[in-house]
């Protein structure tokens, strides 16, 4: 039974873990070296659960949780001391992370489960630095977290069985379904999920179609509940053109980042956290 988490990183994923973390009762500790971020990460949550009460899907205790549950912190070693769980959630850097586990280690108890949100840094290589790689293991939640069902959990080639299964456990008491993946290239889903979104990027290039109909031909043609643009937008261009350079370098040409992906990126135009992607968002 986890007592107490850390997340660290207080952008949209980190937000939605500690949102999907507290309103169940765990002591949640959010952790960003910004207090304005931590600052509108409260009043986000905080949102976000008012609108899942108000929608049915979340009960109007998870208020009273939340309230109790969450406090936040600019202090990294603090934050994590008492944690037994600790999940980052920070931009996909291979060296940021790994600096920031380097200090998590140095305070966490002996037997603290760690685990990264990347969406498909190689998680053996985070591992490898660690002085006690058998409790590192991946936990790959979507966005919107509080909304999404699917939490990914990848096996590093050091990730112990006991560091899955605690995975797995956190994972079913969040109410998510787990699925369990062996580390490689953008694990099961950022794979998958990136050929198409690339695709959509090249065609909107070609001038196949229009973003609303690359995006229509998904959402009514086969029932995705958003079209590949959009997803992107949600996602944010930033993550994705990140994710992208990684798995091209890795696995190969499918994954090369379509110019217009790094054109919006470079003029800031990183979908729906900035108000404009391939879509315009309000
Ligand atoms: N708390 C709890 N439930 C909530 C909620 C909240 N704050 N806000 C909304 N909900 C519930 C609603 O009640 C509704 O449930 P229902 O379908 O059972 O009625 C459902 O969530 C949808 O909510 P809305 O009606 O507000 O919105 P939409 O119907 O427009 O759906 C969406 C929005 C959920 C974002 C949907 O478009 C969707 O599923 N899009 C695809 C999202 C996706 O693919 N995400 C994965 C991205 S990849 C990723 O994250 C990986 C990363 O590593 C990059």
């Amino acid at each position: 039974m986890v007592r107490q988490i850390t997340v660290i990183g207080a952008g949209t994923m980190g937000q939605g873990i500690a949102q999907v973390t507290s309103i169940h009762g765990i002591s949640t500790r959010l952790c960003d070296v910004s207090a304005e971020a931590l600052a509108d990460a409260s009043d986000r949550i905080e949102a976000s659960v008012e609108k899942g009460i108000e929608k049915g899907k979340t009960p109007a205790s998870a208020r009273d949780q939340f309230r109790r549950c969450l406090t936040t912190s600019t202090d990294i070693e603090e934050a994590c001391q008492e944690s037994d769980f600790v999940i980052e959630a920070v931009p996909e850097l291979l060296d940021l992370k790994a600096s920031i586990f380097a200090r998590v280690e140095q305070v966490v108890s002996s037997d603290a489960i760690l685990a990264t949100n990347t969406s498909s840094l190689p998680i053996t290589d985070l591992a490898s630095s660690l002085q006690h790689p058998q409790r590192f293991v991946g936990m790959h939640f979507f966005n919107p977290v509080p909304v999404m069902a699917l939490v990914e959990v990848v096996r590093g080639a050091a990730s112990s069985e006991s560091t899955v299964e605690a995975a797995v456990s956190l994972a079913v008491a969040l109410g998510k379904e787990p699925i369990v993946v062996q580390d490689s290239p953008g694990f099961a889903t950022s794979r998958l999920g990136l050929v198409i979104g690339l695709e959509a990027i090249r065609m909107l290039e070609a001038g196949v179609a229009s973003a609303e109909e690359i995006d229509k031909a998904m959402e009514l043609g086969y029932r995705h509940p958003m079209g590949p643009l959009r997803l992107t937008d949600l996602v944010g261009l930033d993550v994705r053109l990140a994710i992208a350079e990684y798995l091209h370098q890795e696995i190969g040409e499918q994954f090369r980042p379509p110019q217009l992906l790094r054109q919006l990126v470079a003029e800031g135009h990183l979908g729906k956290k900035t108000g404009q992607g391939f879509h315009r968002w309000s």
